[in-house]
This record gives structure tokens, C-alpha cells and sequence, in this order.
């Protein structure tokens, strides 16, 4: 890297850590991995920041169902993210959490500046607030009453708040928008935006009293209050290097890119643009909203049990074919199905018989006719020429394929210059070529160029498919990797040098013939293990910790009598011997238990709970039963336990 370099900015948000990553998360960072590892290869000093989003209501009430506290949380979900990227070999320059002290203090000096000079100002408020969504709602917003967002319910708040003035920058972000096309993409996502902005724009809530929300950063002038989390996570973009002088002098303001996925497109573009306008910063080169991923159909969730993990197609398929798979399938900025079958489809096609095959046919044929020396190339004809000229041809595509985040086009393009090489190949012929003299020396020009040609393709999949470029130029006995030559090595034709010895290696990519395949979607579709951290919107009771169970003794007892209650069809007074004491309990089992039936039952009894009354009658502790659809059955053991026993 020269001093000198230029200076290049790319992000992905900031994830919730209310949840464990899937390939929705993992898309916009390789997404992001590509971008950065290309503008490395162009020369460029890039500055690629990731991280995770620690606070607010999700990530407390994540917390809450685990019955621990945020900070553990937060500690122990985090690292998920981490050890994914580590697996997918994401070249991250950083990694941003925004319960870090160096973001903290950042979001302190924020707002305080903009209280400061005005911009945000004290008021009441009152509104529809959506708390899966963390969001405020107008009346007229609402669709049914409910969210329009998510279709929750809402419930109606009244409280005192933190204020931005975001509305007066309307007029100036609706120009910004119109006047400059890449500032936001694709352009059915801007033209999302600029509706959105043709209604009026509203100052933007951005505070949380602690009673209701602790879980966030205090403002700084008022400490009954933290910060709306999407005020707090914004700031990353900027809190990770430094501060707001910092970042001027950085070098990396506008940031180039802001990958965000569609969900999160009026965030960026409305708040954080205005955010930006209040602080004298320029707003970013561009924000890019990409699509979302489903499966069969449907939003991938927990609960649903149907969120794709990443690690299980990283076992299976390796981590080249997985980031291949996800940029190539679908166009960036579409929402794409994933299916397990496409994936297998593209390993075998594009991957084991296109690009794989052409490295295992050229390489053997380089052992074969030159013992595996590369040739020296001899005279060109009219086939030669075409090949170069298209490797040079998809060169610029693919550059040209990278201002407009077109991954899915940029692979479509390089491909082409795999088939082109395959079929270059099979025109003219080695296997025939070796027969004559003169025919040799045409096989010296055939083999060369079929070998530079792979050279060039190593370099150009290098950013998508990292491990496997390098073992490209390894097979094809180039010295240094791709990240030492850079796109400057392909710039011109005839980088690899006569007399490198050529190795021949594995296989990069494996064909799947038909029964493996079964095999592996009957695993891969069968349902996922249960997740080790449940999903903040998993339905069912709230989670306890294990102390607050404990809090509740559970003690073995005996039956030792038992009375039908007069007049109850229900009830039975029963005399429960705990060991210690005999406790007068009263239960409502009589339509599942003749009371003639129970003397010398084990039962078990919620020995701490506060006495209370029944038809007149004290009750000293709860005995548990199931009532499967209304019929009585007795909690019990299989084995005979002793009396007073702790019950957990
Ligand atoms: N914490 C906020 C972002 C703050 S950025 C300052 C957030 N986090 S998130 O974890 O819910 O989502 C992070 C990103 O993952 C979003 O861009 C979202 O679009 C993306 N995806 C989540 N599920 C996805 C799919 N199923 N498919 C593709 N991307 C998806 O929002």
C-alpha cells in the first residue's frame, strides 16, 4: 500500500444481537467483503467496518426471556457474529459494537453538539409507539389500528421527549435525492424515498425514558433519559474513527458505500442523511438497499424454524461456493428464494464443470505435453486474438460492473470468459495438436493462452471466491497471490511467465452427482436443531432464569386423606404429608380422581406458596396436574420417591 493511496469507505450495518446470524446477515457482509477485497486489489487503502447493535428494546427483551441481564447478552451474542465472519473470511477493518466506550463517547459528543447549537430541543409527545418496531406512529400512519410497519398492535404513549429537527431538512433532502442518482440505489429504492418525502417530515423522537427503556446511552444533558437506538446506531458510521474532527481528517468521509438491506433504506437515507445536514457533514457517495432473502417463499424467522444458517452450507459446500451461491443468484437489490437445490445446481454447473473442469483439463494437459512447464506462447491466429480480446473486453466489465454493485452481472460476464477458454480449447484441440511437429508449436500458444486466460480469472473471482483464486494461481505455478499483482495484473495479456511449473491439485470443486445430492438436501431440509439462544419474537411464555425458578419449592408428598368438598364438583380437601410437616391442601381434582382413590398417591406440591382460601376452606400449597383437554392428570414420578423431597 502507497501512503498515498486512496482512500476508500464501505459498511454494513450494524446487526441486532437479539439474534444468531443467518444468510440474511451474511449477505450484505459479503457483499461488502467483495467490494472491499476489490478496491484492495485497485490500489485503494479501504476502511470496511461491520459490527453489532447492542441497545434498545429488542436487545433488552432478548435478555429479559433468557433472564439475564443485557450485558451478558450482549457479550455472549456478539461473538456469534465474529466467529461467522472469521469463517467467512470477511476482511473487516474493524468491528463496531455500540455498547464499546469509544462509540459511547462519540454519540455523547453528538448530542450534545446538536443540543448546543439547537437541534434538538425538549417537548411532549404523544403517540401510537410500536415496541417490536421501537417506533413512534402517527394516527393517520396506521393500518387497522395496528402497525404499518410490522401490523402490531400499538399502544398509545404520552410522555415528555427529545426532539430532532429533522423536518426543515426536507426540502434539501428531497434536491440531494433528485439531483444525484447514485446517492441512493437501486432506483426503485430511491423512488421509495423520495414518496416518502413527499408527505411532510416530521422531527424525530430520539430519546427513551430510562423507566420505560433503561437499556441504552444516557443523553447527556438529561439523564432520565437514553437514546432512541437508531439514533445511537447510526452514529457507528462515524464513532469508529474518532469522533466528528476525526472523521474530517480521516480521509474516509463520504463514506462510498452504505450497504443496508431494503427494511433499513428510510432510516439511512432520511435520518441519517439529516443527521449528517445538522452536523455540517456531507451526506454518503451512496447507500444501496439489496433484497431480501425468503425461504419457499417466506420470511425467514425463528419462529418459523426456518432461518438458513450459514455454518450448516459452510460444512457442507465450503465458504467459496456459499459467497459465490449469494452474489451470483440474485441480482443485488432483488429479493431472491434460496433453495438448497440451486445451490447444489451452481456448484456442479458453474463451478465443477465450467471453471473447475477448464483448471483440472488445462493443468493436466501442461503435466502431460510439457511436463508440466508453461509454455513459451509461439505465434497468434485468429482464435488467440479473440481470446485475449474478450479477457480484456470482460476486464472492463467487470469494473464497470462494480460502480453499480452489479455482483451478480460482474460473475455473469467473467463466466462468459470461461466459456469462451472452454471452448477454445475444444476448438482448437491440444489432443490433436500434439500429433505433428507444427502442430506442437501451435500447442504451445494454445496451452499458454488457455493458461493466462485462467490467470486473468483468478484474479477477477478473487474478491467473490478468495481461498479458491488462490489456489488457482498455485495449479498454474504463479508465485504470488492475487492480492500481491492486483487488478494491474491483468491489465494486459501475457502476466504469466514461460517456465513456472504448473502443480496439480485438488479439486477445487467437486461435481455432486445425484445420489449425494439427495442425500444432502434430506439434511439440509430437515428441520434445525432448537437455537441455543431463543428468537426475541419466539411466541410462548417469557423465559425465566433458573434462580427465579428456584424460587418456587417443589417438595414429594403423600396422600394421606382425602374428602370430596360439599357442594364443589371440583374440589377435594386432601392431608399431604412433606416429610417434615402435614399440609392442608385444597385441589381442584375431584373430576379426575374419586376421593377414595387417593390416600397413598405421591404427588407433588408447590410447598411455598402463600395459604389462601377455597369455598372457606385453607389451602396450604398448590399439587400439579395436567388437564389434558379438560381431563385431570396428577404429576407423579415413575419410581417411588421418598417424602419432602426438592422437586427441580
Ligand atoms: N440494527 C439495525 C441496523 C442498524 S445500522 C445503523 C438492524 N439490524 S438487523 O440485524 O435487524 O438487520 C441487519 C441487516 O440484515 C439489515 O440490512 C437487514 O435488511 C438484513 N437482513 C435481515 N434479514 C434478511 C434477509 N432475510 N435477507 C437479506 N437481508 C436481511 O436492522
Amino acid at each position: 500500500m502507497t501512503q498515498n493511496a486512496k482512500k476508500f469507505y464501505v459498511t454494513t450495518p450494524i446487526y441486532y444481537v437479539n439474534d444468531v446470524p443467518h444468510i440474511g446477515h451474511a449477505y450484505t457482509t459479503i457483499a461488502a467483503d467483495v467490494i472491499a477485497r476489490y478496491k484492495r486489489l485497485e490500489g485503494f487503502e479501504v476502511f470496511f467496518l461491520t459490527g453489532t447493535d447492542e441497545h434498545g428494546q429488542k436487545v433488552q427483551q432478548a435478555a429479559g426471556k433468557l433472564g439475564i441481564r443485557p450485558e451478558e447478552h450482549v457479550d455472549r451474542l456478539h461473538q456469534r457474529f465474529k466467529e461467522l465472519w472469521t469463517r467467512l473470511n470477511i476482511t473487516h477493518t474493524d468491528f463496531i459494537r455500540t455498547t464499546d466506550e469509544r462509540h459511547k463517547k462519540v454519540v455523547r459528543e453528538i448530542l450534545t453538539h446538536l443540543h448546543d447549537t439547537g437541534e434538538i430541543y425538549r417537548d411532549s409527545y404523544e403517540g401510537w409507539y410500536c415496541t417490536p418496531d421501537e417506533r413512534f406512529w402517527t394516527e393517520k400512519d396506521l393500518v387497522a389500528g395496528n402497525c404499518p410497519e410490522c401490523g402490531r398492535k400499538v399502544e398509545k404513549i404520552q410522555e415528555h421527549n427529545y426532539f430532532f429537527r429533522m423536518g426543515k431538512h426536507q426540502d434539501w433532502l428531497l434536491n440531494t435525492i433528485r439531483d444525484n442518482e447514485r446517492f441512493i440505489q437501486p432506483a426503485s429504492r430511491r423512488n421509495e424515498v423520495l414518496g416518502f418525502l413527499g408527505r411532510p417530515l416530521e422531527d424525530l423522537c430520539i430519546s427513551r425514558p430510562k423507566e420505560r427503556l433503561p437499556w441504552g446511552i444516557p443523553l447527556p444533558f438529561d439523564e432520565d433519559y437514553v437514546t432512541y437506538v437508531w439514533f445511537d446506531a447510526l452514529i457507528n458510521y462515524i464513532s469508529i474513527h474518532g469522533g466528528l474532527e476525526e472523521i474530517r481528517k480521516s480521509g474516509f468521509w463520504p463514506a462510498d458505500h452504505h450497504l443496508v438491506g431494503k427494511d433499513i433504506l428510510t432510516t439511512h437515507a432520511v435520518y441519517w442523511s439529516t443527521m449528517l445536514k445538522a452536523l455540517g457533514l456531507e451526506t454518503p457517495k451512496n447507500i444501496f438497499a439489496h433484497g431480501w432473502w425468503t425461504v419457499n417463499g417466506q420470511k425467514m424467522s425463528k419462529t418459523l424454524r426456518n432461518a438458513v444458517d450459514p455454518h450448516r452450507l459452510i460444512d457442507q459446500f465450503g465458504v467459496d461456493v456459499l459467497r459465490y451461491f449469494l452474489m451470483r443468484e440474485v441480482p443485488f437489490g432483488q429479493d431472491g428464494d434460496f433453495s438448497h437445490k440451486a445451490l447444489i445446481g451452481r456448484q456442479n454447473s458453474d463451478l465443477a464443470n465450467n471453471l473447475g473442469n477448464l483448471l483440472n483439463r488445462t493443468v493436466n494437459m501442461m503435466q502431460k505435453y510439457f511436463d508440466g512447464s508453461v509454455p513459451e506462447p509461439a505465434s497468434a491466429g485468429e482464435e488467440d486474438a479473440a481470446l485475449t480480446a474478450r479477457a480484456q473486453e470482460v476486464v472492463g466489465q467487470v469494473r464497470q460492473g462494480y460502480e453499480d454493485l452489479a455482483f451478480s452481472r460482474i460473475l455473469a460476464k467473467i463466466w462468459e470468459l470461461v466459456d469462451q477458454t472452454n471452448q477454445y480449447i475444444d476448438k482448437t484441440g491440444p489432443w490433436n495438436l500434439v500429433k505433428t511437429e507444427d502442430g506442437k508449436k501451435r500447442l504451445q500458444t494454445v496451452m499458454y493462452n488457455a493458461a493466462e486466460s485462467l490467470r486473468t480469472l483468478a484474479v477477477l473471482v478473487y474478491p467473490f471466491m478468495p481461498e479458491s483464486a488462490n489456489q488457482m494461481l498455485t495449479q498454474l505455478g504463479v508465485g504470488q497471490p492475487v492480492e500481491a499483482g492486483g487488478m494491474a495484473s491483468v491489465e494486459a495479456w501475457g502476466g504469466l511467465q514461460p517456465g513456472s511449473q504448473v502443480k496439480t491439485g485438488a479439486q477445487l470443486f467437486p461435481r455432486i452427482d445425484d445420489k449425494a445430492a439427495a442425500k444432502i438436501l434430506a439434511q439440509l431440509e430437515a428441520p434445525e436443531a432448537p437455537p441455543a439462544a431463543p428468537a426475541a419474537e419466539e411466541s410462548g411464555p417469557e423465559a425465566i432464569s433458573i434462580e427465579d425458578f428456584m424460587k418456587v419449592d417443589l417438595r414429594t408428598g403423600k396422600i394421606i386423606e382425602a374428602e370430596q368438598v360439599k357442594k364443589s364438583k371440583k374440589l377435594v380437601k386432601l392431608k399431604v404429608d412433606i416429610g417434615t410437616e402435614v399440609r392442608q391442601v385444597v385441589a381442584g381434582i375431584a373430576e379426575g380422581y374419586a376421593a377414595e382413590d387417593l390416600p397413598g398417591r405421591t404427588i407433588i406440591l408447590v410447598a411455598n406458596l402463600k395459604p389462601a382460601k377455597l369455598m372457606g376452606i385453607e389451602s396450604q400449597g398448590m399439587i400439579l396436574a395436567a388437564s389434558d383437554n379438560g381431563k385431570i392428570i396428577l404429576a407423579g414420578f415413575g419410581e417411588e420417591p421418598g417424602k419432602g423431597l426438592r422437586v427441580k
